[in-house]
């Protein structure tokens, strides 16, 4: 059972620029809550209690300010800073420590996941013991991702990063399941030529070993990029409709701990104190 996960929260966000040259793309809202609200739901959602964030060298204050360590969600997080956006496998060195014997989740800062059964999912997926399982999803420009084909067995039989050629629709989301092989595999890659650890190679080295699975949010599912501004309004839009439609929001974190049974009333009441008055905290107070 897979008990930790990382959170990679650093980047330039460049494609964001120029809301994101003071502030953690991470921690811009999106719709009602921060964007780092909607993986770690994810990691949440999935079980998982111990979570590692990793944010770029000079934010950490800024990330604790909104996620403190000592926080009212029954889980325990730990930071970690990364010098420059190196590349995703990176996490896996920077984790080293925090990862010590266990397998790992890794999800990407910026990218949102919905739908009928993802808990399911998720909880299926925590069971891996060995291997690497990536979650993959239709797109209709694969050519902007990480891109895999796979076998009947859903093992995944190849992988590419922006593929000139298409071969698959299915591009690689940011979520991952990896054994504890990960960190000695992440030492052994090379940067790519943009000067990065690649995900892709480090994928690869699993798939080589015949290791690589893969996973389905499902058509009725919903997994948004928020990386270019496009993209992230859509998805802020898309929160907006759907909360507002329902009365019931996507990514409240306290209301999963609560659901969980990881926190009691009093825990609730602590955050509605924290948040204040808003319409964040009229929503928390209805769970009490
Ligand atoms: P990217 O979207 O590849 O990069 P970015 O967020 O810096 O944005 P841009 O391409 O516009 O410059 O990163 C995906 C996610 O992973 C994002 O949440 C930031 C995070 N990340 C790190 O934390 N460290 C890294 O070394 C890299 C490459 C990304």
């Amino acid at each position: 059972m897979i008990k930790k996960g990382i959170i990679l929260a650093g980047g330039t966000g460049s494609r964001m620029s120029p809301l994101t040259k003071s502030v953690n793309k991470q921690l811009l809202p999106l719709y009602d809550k921060p964007l780092i609200f909607y993986p770690l739901s994810v990691l949440m959602l999935a079980g998982i209690r111990n979570i590692l964030i990793i944010v770029n060298k000079g934010q950490l204050a800024q990330f604790k300010k909104i996620l403190p360590e000592k926080n009212n969600l029954g889980i325990k997080i730990q930071y970690k800073e990364q010098l420059k956006p190196n590349g995703l496998p990176e996490a896996f060195i920077i984790g080293e420590k925090f990862i010590d014997k266990d397998n790992v989740a890794l999800i990407l800062g910026d990218n949102f996941f919905y739908g009928q059964s993802l808990t399911k999912t998720l909880k299926k997926s925590v069971s891996i013991k060995n291997g690497a399982k990536v979650f993959l999803h239709p797109v209709k420009n694969p050519n902007l991702y990480g891109v895999a084909s796979i076998n009947k067995k859903n093992k995944v039989i190849k992988i590419v990063e922006k593929p000139k050629k298409e071969f698959s629709n299915l591009a690689v989301t940011g979520l991952y399941f990896f054994d504890n092989k990960v960190v000695k595999f992440s030492k052994t890659l090379k940067p790519s030529k943009r000067k990065e650890l690649e995900i892709v190679d480090l994928l690869n080295k699993y798939k080589r070993a015949k290791k690589l699975k893969a996973e389905f949010i499902g058509r009725g599912g919903t997994w948004l990029d928020t990386g270019n501004i496009k993209d992230y309004y859509d998805a802020s839009n898309y929160i907006s409709v759907i909360e507002n439609r329902q009365g019931l929001k996507i990514a409240c974190i306290e209301e999963i701990a609560f659901k969980n049974k990881w926190i009691n009333n009093n825990n609730i009441k602590e955050a509605i104190k924290f948040y204040g008055n808003c319409e964040y905290s009229s929503y928390l107070k209805k769970l009490v």
